[in-house]
């Protein structure tokens, strides 16, 4: 089994070497991995830092931006993922398949974070505060990545307090406090990642 919706789906072939396996799950996921390197290029200031940092950036934000634009796979209420192919599974059927705590805490977040609301608009500068704000360590210019940072964040900051009306400071709040999580979801799922083979 692989149990990451970015696959096709749960189940692999158990005839099938791994290498074919792999290199399935990666055509899977690399457009969305394409996309978002596509995203950042789009966010005015990212093309200016040094290419050394845009690299830096993308490999350490990359999970974390694909796990905000993909929270809606998970649904909370109907305990189900959906993986890329579109199939959907019960969070019971991934757990018998081996998905753990980390599942759980995805759908935590991505209900959490939908019950934001955020609009298109909202959601894209959110995406561009946790790609800006990834990782750090090896970055070169520190100084430009957080300036870069404080400007996204006071441009979220503005667009959500025009459009939440009396919520929006908590919404605000509630939006960088995600950030950490992001940070411990990109983590965990780091060492599923690491410490994967695939499931007799
Ligand atoms: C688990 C790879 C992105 C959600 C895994 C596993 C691998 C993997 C190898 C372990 C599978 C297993 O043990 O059966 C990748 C790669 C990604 C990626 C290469 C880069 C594009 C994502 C994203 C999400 C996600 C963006 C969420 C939207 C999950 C979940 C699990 C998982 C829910 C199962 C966690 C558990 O065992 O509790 N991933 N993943 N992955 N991944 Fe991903």
């Amino acid at each position: 089994y692989l149990v990451c919706p970015m696959n096709a789906s749960p189940y692999v072939d158990p005839h099938k070497p791994s290498q074919e396996i792999w290199e399935e799950f990666s055509m899977s996921f690399t457009p969305a991995v394409r996309d978002v390197v596509d995203f950042a290029k789009r966010i005015s200031g990212f093309c200016d830092l040094p290419e050394h940092d845009q690299v830096g950036l993308l490999k350490a934000g990359t999970f974390e931006v694909l796990m905000v634009r993909f929270a809606s796979l998970f649904n909370a209420v109907e305990r189900t993922v959906t993986f890329l192919s579109g199939k959907r599974y019960s969070l019971d059927t991934l757990r018998a398949l081996g998905a753990g705590e980390l599942l759980n805490s995805m759908c935590e977040f991505s209900e959490k974070l939908a019950a934001l609301r955020l609009d298109s608009e909202e959601m894209n500068l959110f995406t561009a505060v946790v790609l800006v704000s990834a990782d750090r360590s090896g970055i070169q210019d520190l100084n430009s990545v957080e300036a870069l940072q404080d400007k996204l964040i006071r441009g979220l900051r503005n667009l959500v307090m025009q459009n939440h009306g009396e919520e929006s400071a908590t919404t605000f709040t509630k939006l960088l406090l995600k950030l950490p999580e992001l940070r411990s979801l990109n983590n965990m799922h780091s060492e599923e990642l690491l410490s994967f083979k695939v499931h007799p």
